[in-house]
């Protein structure tokens, strides 16, 4: 099989790259990614010479580009990672979130029909169904309810693949799944600026209360999620993934000073982020049921070796903390 991973320099679509190469060794992989400041090649450094990986510097919204990668390539099948990811980045400034997001998807899905290709994988979110309360689960019937910019464009991207799967009769799946973690995780996100401003000695901005729930899934296991969704999922599907396991985040904030062995005195609790959704929570029934699916990892295991990956590869993340990030990390702390 021949599959366009988009988006594969980022957090999940490198560990997804590693775990697709390592499991179909004959698989050939594409991999067309933007980089933009969240993309680094430095994350497939151990794949870079294997013959079945190639790379592609583009933009999922340049239609010639991406109609020229697939046609080259004869691809097979795409899986779509490429998107603007931070929620926080999308309430200060939404237009590229629309850009790639929406539009890119909408090219990536022309695509797929001019090339009849075998099938397009929409990676998308939990948090298109929005904020929960204290119960319940967000199930594949779950209305869509975006709270912010970021989700809102991911939701238009999934109508968008809904829409081409119902007029075209497209081969098409679309994946929610809630907070990964894991190697290579930008250091914008709450687990990864934890354990590097922990590190570092650095202040520990917690937004709000703390008390925000989100349900932690280990990148691997998404991986693997993926993995079945592209060879087993049915025709214009949804499919939730999620591994039940929901953290407020001041508890894992602890669960890292914990594991790095330092007092709780470097945490802030700062202004809250506009529009927070209070709680995210999978149910995984379908994708277990359907496809087989279970995750391997248990967290306590994973965030262990998570922490320790950031300790032993802090020339990697110092290297984002120290470049173009700062001004970002500076504009968005100042504020708070
Ligand atoms: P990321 O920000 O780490 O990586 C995004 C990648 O997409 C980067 O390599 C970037 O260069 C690339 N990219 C951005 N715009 C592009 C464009 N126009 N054309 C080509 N490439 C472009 O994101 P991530 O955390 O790895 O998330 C990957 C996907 O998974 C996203 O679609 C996101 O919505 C979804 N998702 C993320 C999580 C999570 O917890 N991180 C959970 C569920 C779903
Ligand atoms: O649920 C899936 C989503 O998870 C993905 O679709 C997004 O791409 C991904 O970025 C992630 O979104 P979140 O907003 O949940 O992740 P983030 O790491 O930004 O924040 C996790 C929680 O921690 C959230 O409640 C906000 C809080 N937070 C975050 C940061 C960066 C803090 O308290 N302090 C912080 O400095």
């Amino acid at each position: 099989m021949n599959l366009l991973v988009t988006g594969g320099a980022g957090f999940i679509g490198s560990n997804f790259i590693r775990f697709m190469l390592n499991k179909y060794p004959d698989y050939k992989i594409i991999n067309f990614d933007k980089l933009t400041y969240a993309g680094n090649l430095e994350n497939l450094i151990s794949v870079e010479q294997n013959p079945h990986y190639h790379f592609v510097n583009g933009d999922i919204c340049d239609k010639q580009l991406v109609n020229d990668t697939i046609r080259n390539y004869s691809i097979d099948v795409i899986v779509n990672f490429a998107a603007e990811s931070h929620v926080d980045r999308s309430i200060s400034e939404s237009d590229i979130f629309i850009k790639t997001n929406v539009l890119g998807t909408q090219v990536l899905l022309d695509a797929t029909r001019d090339n009849s290709l075998k099938k397009y994988v929409q990676i998308s979110t939990d948090e298109v169904y929005g904020s929960l309360g204290e119960t319940g689960h967000f199930t594949e019937e779950t209305p869509l309810e975006p709270n912010s910019p970021y989700s809102a464009s991911k939701a238009s991207g999934d109508l968008l693949v809904r829409a081409y799967h119902e007029t075209f009769g497209m081969n098409m799946n679309i994946t929610r799944c809630s907070n990964n973690y894991g190697p290579y995780h930008f250091p914008e996100k709450l687990i990864p600026l934890i354990i590097t401003n922990a590190l570092e000695g650095k202040a520990l901005p917690v937004y709000g209360d703390g008390m925000n729930v989100r349900d932690w899934l280990h990148v691997m296991d998404h991986a693997s999620a993926i993995d079945l969704v592209i060879h087993n999922g049915k025709p214009g599907e949804v499919y939730n993934i999620g591994g039940h396991n929901e953290r407020k985040n001041i508890e894992i904030v602890n669960i890292i000073l914990d594991l790095i062995g330092i007092s709780t005195e470097l945490i802030r609790y700062v202004e809250d982020r506009k529009g927070h959704d209070r709680r995210y929570a999978i149910d995984p029934t379908k994708i277990t049921r359907e496809l087989n699916w279970q995750p391997v990892y248990i967290f306590e295991t994973g965030i262990k070796e998570t922490v320790q990956w950031y300790l032993d590869n802090q020339s990697w993340w110092q290297r984002i903390k120290n470049g173009d990030y700062t001004s970002y990390y500076e504009s968005q702390y100042r504020e708070r």
